[in-house]
């Protein structure tokens, strides 16, 4: 029996588009899916995530997969074997700071690598209401840190007569474990839209730092109480540092008001699970803050430290950034003390589904996408528009109702329309509402600002119709 031909990792990395043909390997098996593509149940663009590379950690969020009918039809597209010799260690270079950094999921669109920076492509940002943990969106400003959960200790400064606490994992166990179903969102969502209006300073997220998951964890109120503190100051700020340094030490930190944190309702968690299972690496192992409603940026990860003072954290992140200002305002004239931090965000809403660019069949189409506001304000309508903001339908909203002022999650929508006939084209919009009637701006020049934060004007996607 003649041997399959054998190939390297780089080989088939090198067949990625329909030019090349499209390749994908299982184990050790590689195989050539070209044909494969148009007829996927799932759709060409999600095949075409794992294009030139392993489909394990897409089949792993796909269970769909995991059945002999699938195995048998991928089996007729083998054209041969990974070169087994190639599988040489990789070398830990200690003297990077990353080095140590966890793998992750090759569906993420990688914005910076050190830090590691990525979000979910939108076809699979709204798939599911839940954000899968491999593809939850990530901010990181530096290295991941690598915490021992047997070692690891949480120290909560206790007010001047108080007590302060220093908890092991299994003594956080023992508060009473609340869980909640949040939504964060990092306040540079979008920005690669203000990028367009003018150049800001920052990653280019796309419509992707955005994310949902079931938290679990200790309410920060009972951990606080328990430490001897008490709604006094309503002035006074919770402080967190996480156990993430720079060269210099510094670590990361944020803070948040004291009246939030003792708030019950508010329900702030400090989260050792995220749906169900440990925190991985990249959100905070083996403990995060959780401030449901409020900017990503608050959601201190691998927690170290709670104290209650009398200012906000003098962190950068805290008073140097994560910001709004007026356009007008540029590097040279910006006074950081003249704006209060971001805390609850505003009204958000994007398209996942068609994407810009894209060429779409004429017929039925169907538009989808997400919509969220902060500070627990229920999102009550999702507008959608195919012909530039000109006419609306109103989108059919899925996912969890949720309690009035505690609506902490997206809610998914979709539209299912019909292409108006002889269109060649279409200017797909969408705007959402919550039930303050806070709405979207329709244009993001007004908004523009010099960090690229808070970018949530209505979301625009231009597509082609096949004649
Ligand atoms: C569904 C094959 C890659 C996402 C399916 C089904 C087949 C299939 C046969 C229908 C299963 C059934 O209903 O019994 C394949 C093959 C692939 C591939 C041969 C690679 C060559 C992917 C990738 C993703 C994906 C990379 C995700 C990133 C999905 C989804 C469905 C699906 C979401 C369900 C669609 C629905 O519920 O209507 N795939 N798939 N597939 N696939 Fe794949
Ligand atoms: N916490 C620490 N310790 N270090 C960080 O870099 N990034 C913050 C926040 N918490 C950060 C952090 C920012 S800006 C955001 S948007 C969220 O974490 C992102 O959380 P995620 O990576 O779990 O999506």
């Amino acid at each position: 029996q003649e041997s399959p031909p054998l190939y390297t990792k780089e080989e088939v990395y090198s067949h990625r588009s329909p030019e090349t043909g499209i390749w994908v390997t299982l184990g050790s098996e590689v195989f050539d899916v070209t044909e494969f593509v148009g007829l996927h149940p799932g759709g060409p663009s999600k095949l075409m995530l794992a294009a030139g590379g392993p489909l394990e950690p897409f089949w792993a969020l796909y269970a769909v997969h995991n059945q002999p009918h699938v195995r048998e039809l991928l089996a007729q597209y083998k054209i041969g074997e990974l070169n087994p010799e190639e599988n040489v260690p990789p070398t830990l270079e200690t003297s990077d700071p990353y080095a140590d950094d966890p793998m992750r999921h090759p569906a993420l669109k990688v914005n910076s690598q050190c830090p590691f920076n990525a979000e979910p492509p939108p076809e699979l940002l709204t798939e599911n209401y839940i954000t899968p943990n491999p593809i939850f969106f990530t901010r990181n400003h530096l290295p991941v840190p690598n915490l021992d959960p047997d070692t690891y200790r949480l120290h909560i400064v206790g007010p001047p007569g108080g007590q302060s606490l220093s908890l092991s994992l299994g003594d956080l166990y023992k508060f009473p474990k609340h869980e909640v179903t949040v939504t964060l969102q990092c306040a540079g969502n979008r920005r690669s839209e203000m990028t367009r209006v003018k150049e800001v300073k920052g990653l280019e997220w796309r419509t992707g730092a955005i994310s949902t998951a079931r938290w679990a964890g200790a309410r920060l109120c009972d951990v606080l109480a328990q430490a001897g503190h008490q709604l006094s100051e309503t002035e006074a700020h919770v402080c967190f540092e996480g156990l993430d340094s720079d060269p210099t030490g510094t670590a990361y930190g944020a803070s948040i008001p004291l009246a939030r944190a003792m708030d019950p309702e508010a329900e702030v968690l400090l989260a050792y699970e995220m749906n169900g299972q440990p925190l991985p690496r990249d959100h905070g192992f083996p403990v995060r803050v959780v401030v449901p409603g409020v900017v990503g940026a608050r959601h201190v990860k691998w927690l170290g430290r709670v104290s209650v003072e009398p200012e906000e954290s003098c962190s950068h992140w805290q008073r140097r950034d994560y910001k709004g200002f007026s356009p007008s305002v540029d590097w040279d004239t910006v006074d950081f003390d003249s704006a209060p931090s971001i805390q609850e965000l505003p009204i958000q809403s994007a398209i996942t589904e068609p994407q810009d660019g894209e060429t779409i069949e004429p017929g039925e189409i169907t538009v989808k996408g997400y919509a969220w506001s902060g500070g627990g304000r229920a999102v009550i309508r999702v507008d959608v528009s195919l012909d530039g903001g000109l006419t609306w339908h109103a989108a059919d909203l899925d996912g969890e109702e949720q309690p009035p002022r505690k609506a902490w999650a997206w809610r998914l929508w979709q539209l299912q329309t019909s292409v108006p006939a002889g269109q060649k084209e279409l200017n797909i919009v969408c705007k959402a509402v919550d039930d303050s009637y806070n709405v979207q701006p329709d244009t993001v020049a007004p908004i523009w600002n010099l960090r690229g934060v808070l970018s949530n004007a209505w979301h625009r996607v231009h597509v082609h119709i096949t004649p």
